[in-house]
């Protein structure tokens, strides 16, 4: 059984209940229909219901009828989300008729239904842009005790067992933030060791990438991920973590003895940490699209409830396979 399919089969024990704000769009409703038809996930779809059912009657969905449909501007928790936004953002000057205009944003409404206790999990982006999904999920559902920082990780399934875990590795950030300090990028690093165990389930080896290895390089951006390197480890002594490091040091064993000798990491990293958003996204679009490597994610991690953000080229499987993947975070928790 490969990993995502794995994945798939861990959800399914679950039991989880996942809102899809866009309840509408079309790709998403298939991967609705997919998910319950195998009970991967309980399924909470926001959206006008006649619509909905009209979409499902026109696309020959038979399993829709298992969803939770949420309509936007009318249903009975109205009043309480919109005072509950109220009581979330009133040093933001967030006023009652603004909350409650808010609340029928489906966004916006996901993000309230996870506080509350309404839902697990949100999956969306299919139709909206990145920053419009975060926006919500950072305000109201916000970070994890003990971080601050909110940040995207992908699955990278290679075919060259060589490399990472038999061919897997995790990589981050490659979604969030653009320019993460040294004290955020030592957050990351840490918060993608907890996906890389919750998710893949792998004992993750932590490589802090640089375009220096152990002081090849002498630079302020090198000096940023020594710093973040140490704090990294002062903040998880229990995780292996190891850097500055080039990323050939990372995963090749020879270059890794030969220029990180007795590191713990160097040549068997199955974690890579990025030093910026520009380095992550670049870099996982590269190898996706000219290597042909399989990319899952992003994969959000540090948020206080799992969100996940699709991109709005993904297909009815990517979206299937996120939503086993927010699942597996939710019951990580
Ligand atoms: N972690 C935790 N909290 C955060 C983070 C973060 N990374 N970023 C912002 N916040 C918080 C802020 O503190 C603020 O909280 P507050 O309102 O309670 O004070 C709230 O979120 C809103 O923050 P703003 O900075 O006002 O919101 P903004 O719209 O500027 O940005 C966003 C947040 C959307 C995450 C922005 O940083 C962004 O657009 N990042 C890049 C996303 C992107 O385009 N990625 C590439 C595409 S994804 C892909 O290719 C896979």
């Amino acid at each position: 059984m490969n990993l995502l399919e794995q994945i798939k089969e861990n959800a399914k024990k679950y039991n989880k209940r996942i809102v899809l704000p866009e309840g509408t769009e079309e790709r998403t409703l298939k991967a609705a229909d997919i998910l319950l038809n195998e009970g991967i996930a309980q399924i909470i779809l926001i959206g006008k219901p006649a619509e909905i059912q009209t979409l499902a009657d026109k696309f020959e969905l038979k399993n829709i009828g298992k969803a939770t449909i949420i309509d936007p501007e009318n249903h009975p928790k109205k009043e309480v989300y919109a005072d509950m936004l109220v009581e979330l953002r009133k040093s933001k000057g967030m006023t009652k008729e603004e909350a409650l205009k808010l609340v029928t944003n489906p966004l916006y409404l996901a993000t309230l239904m996870i506080k509350n206790g309404d839902a697990d999990g949100e999956v969306a982006g299919a139709k909206n842009a990145t920053g419009d999904v975060l926006r919500p999920a950072l305000q109201i559902v916000k970070t994890l005790p003990g971080i601050s920082v909110v940040s995207g990780a992908f699955l990278l399934l290679t075919d060259k067992p060589e490399y990472g875990e038999n061919g897997l590795i995790v990589c981050a950030d490659c979604a969030v933030l653009p320019n993460p300090t040294a004290e955020e990028l030592a957050q990351i690093a840490v918060a993608t060791a907890g996906t890389a165990k919750a998710i893949a389930k792998i004992e993750p080896r932590v490589a802090m990438l640089s375009f220096s290895t152990k002081g090849s390089a002498k630079n302020e951006l090198v000096d940023k991920v020594i710093k973040a390197t140490e704090l990294a480890k002062q903040m998880a002594p229990d995780i292996m973590i190891d850097g500055e490091m080039q990323a050939d040091a990372a995963l090749v064993p020879s270059v890794g003895s030969s220029k990180a000798p007795g590191s713990p990491v160097a040549g068997k990293a199955n974690v890579l940490i990025f030093p910026s958003l520009e380095v992550g996204n670049i870099s996982y679009k590269l190898v996706q699209r000219i290597a042909g490597i399989e990319a899952v994610g992003p994969v959000l991690q540090g948020m206080a409830a799992p969100i996940n953000d699709l991109s709005r080229g993904c297909s009815v499987s990517d979206i299937v396979n996120l939503v086993a993947i927010t699942v597996n975070q939710a019951a990580s928790k």
